[in-house]
């Protein structure tokens, strides 16, 4: 029996496996939507923060949601999967990092979530859909769906495009959804049960774009390819932008105008991190060689190096401008996180470059609104301040890392009181060169004379 979902759709008792940065807003969303939701993570620590309604990252507007969520008695949590027996829809949402040693997805936790389901699909004995959100490589899902199949569940690739720092708004609102189902009548009825699920986005007119497997896990490393190439062509031109004077900011303003090119991510500066932009286009190439295609996307190699050259780049700066005074000079980077509205520290160039300059003797403090508590797990080697006045305090040098708003805003005239050279490395070209300098700062930008 169909129960009505608060109004709309269908009722679906869903399980989300993996509550981490994508699952955990998903099972949240899910259950705002009035769905039944159980989320399931291996890890003690994060299931009883979220049942206890702390958000274990940083993730604007989610602590309301889940707060919320928990309360309508619709959302709960548990490391036991057993809890899930009488579940319809199953959403994988683990990791796919990088293998250690190798450009390659660690696909582990997704073959071990589907082994796990399929277990308890077949001791349930009720029909389920088992829906892929995880970034994979193209030709996971295939090979999957026998084992989903084996258990009378239908297997569909759904991946997820959200960003972090706009995760709730991207869910319940995404740009498009994409169903990449096997042919026949199970993909037909697996697809309407999905639609049950997304039924308050599909009434909203949200696209909804059906395809088979490899496509739908194409659609998601192409799209996150493109962006990362975007990104780095811009980078590219700041090299040669250093080498001749001009300005990318300019040359970005102009060429961005062009609605073919479009203004969006043609932000140069130190790059992109996080978990998904640089492992996905790793994983990418090393699919591509294993299919004989790395022509195809040999690209993205050199997409990878142009954004880790960027990095060296902001190193080589802070070695001219201190010189022999790199050894023990107070360096303020302001930053840590990949990106602004996000705590998320997994391949961030503010950490990398802080780390190295660490490494090569300066006496580094970092400071960020939001990712200090991680900082000071996963990075206890970095010394820390909460306050970024703090960092700033007696500084040689300055380092904009992460563009989070209270950086982008700072007064130079008020900076500048407080380090002892004012001296700034504006790693991502958002404050205005001219007001800095007025102020008594050397400015350094990427791309920019
Ligand atoms: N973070 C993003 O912005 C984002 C956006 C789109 C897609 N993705 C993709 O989504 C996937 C997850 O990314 P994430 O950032 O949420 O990763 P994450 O590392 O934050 O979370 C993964 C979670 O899965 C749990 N897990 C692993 N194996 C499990 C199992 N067998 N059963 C239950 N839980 C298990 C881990 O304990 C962890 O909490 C990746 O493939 C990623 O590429 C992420």
């Amino acid at each position: 029996m169909r129960q009505q979902c608060l109004g709309y759709g269908v009722l679906v008792r869903i399980a989300v496996i993996g509550c981490g940065y994508l699952g955990a807003v998903h099972a949240a969303c899910m259950a705002d939507l009035g769905h039944d939701v159980v989320g399931v993570d291996l890890d003690p620590g994060r299931i009883a923060a979220l049942a206890a309604g702390r958000a274990p990252f940083h993730e604007p507007g989610f602590p309301e949601l889940l707060g919320r969520a928990l309360s309508s008695g619709r959302l709960t949590f548990t490391t036991d999967l057993e809890e899930a027996a009488r579940v319809r829809v199953f959403f994988l949402c683990v990791g796919t990092p990088q293998l250690p040693g190798s450009n390659a997805a660690d696909l582990s936790f997704v073959d071990d979530a589907v082994r796990s389901v399929a277990a308890l699909v077949a001791a349930s004995g009720r029909t389920a859909v088992v829906v892929g959100k995880s970034t994979v490589p193209v030709g996971t899902a295939a090979r999957l769906a026998p084992l989903v199949e084996a258990v009378g569940a239908t297997l569909i690739w759904n991946p997820e495009f959200l960003r972090e720092g706009y995760a709730v708004r991207d869910t319940l609102t995404p740009n498009r959804i994409v169903y990449g189902l096997p042919d026949g009548e199970d993909g037909a009825a697996a697809q309407e049960i999905l639609d049950d699920v997304y039924a308050d986005q599909l009434r909203r007119q949200i696209p909804r774009l059906t395809t088979d497997y490899a496509t739908a896990e194409l659609v998601k490393v192409a799209a996150n390819s493109f962006l990362a190439t975007k990104i780095s062509f811009i980078n590219a031109m700041a090299e040669i932008c250093e080498l001749t004077g001009a300005d990318v900011t300019q040359l970005a303003g102009a060429i961005g105008m062009d609605d073919r090119i479009g203004k969006k991510f043609l932000q140069a500066g130190i790059g992109f991190g996080g978990g998904c932009l640089p492992k996905d286009i790793r994983a990418f190439t090393a699919r591509a060689e294993e299919l004989g295609a790395h022509e195809s996307v040999g690209f993205l190699r050199e997409v990878d190096k142009i954004n880790l050259r960027r990095r060296d780049r902001v190193v080589d700066l802070a070695k001219q401008v201190l010189g022999e005074r790199l050894v023990g000079a107070r360096v303020a980077v302001l930053g840590a996180a990949f990106k602004p509205h996000s705590d998320d520290l997994r391949d961030s160039p503010a950490v990398d470059i802080a780390t190295r300059l660490q490494g090569l003797g300066a006496d580094v403090v970092v400071t960020d609104p939001a990712a200090l508590p991680l900082l000071a797990r996963l990075h206890p080697a970095l010394s820390q301040a909460e306050q970024a006045e703090d960092a700033l305090r007696d500084a040689d040098l300055v380092v904009l890392a992460t563009e989070w708003r209270e950086y982008v805003v700072m007064d130079p005239y008020d900076a500048a009181e407080l380090v002892r050279t004012p001296v700034v490395i504006d790693g991502r070209n958002v404050l205005n060169p001219a007001r800095w300098r007025r102020a008594g700062w050397t400015y350094l930008g990427l791309g920019r004379p």
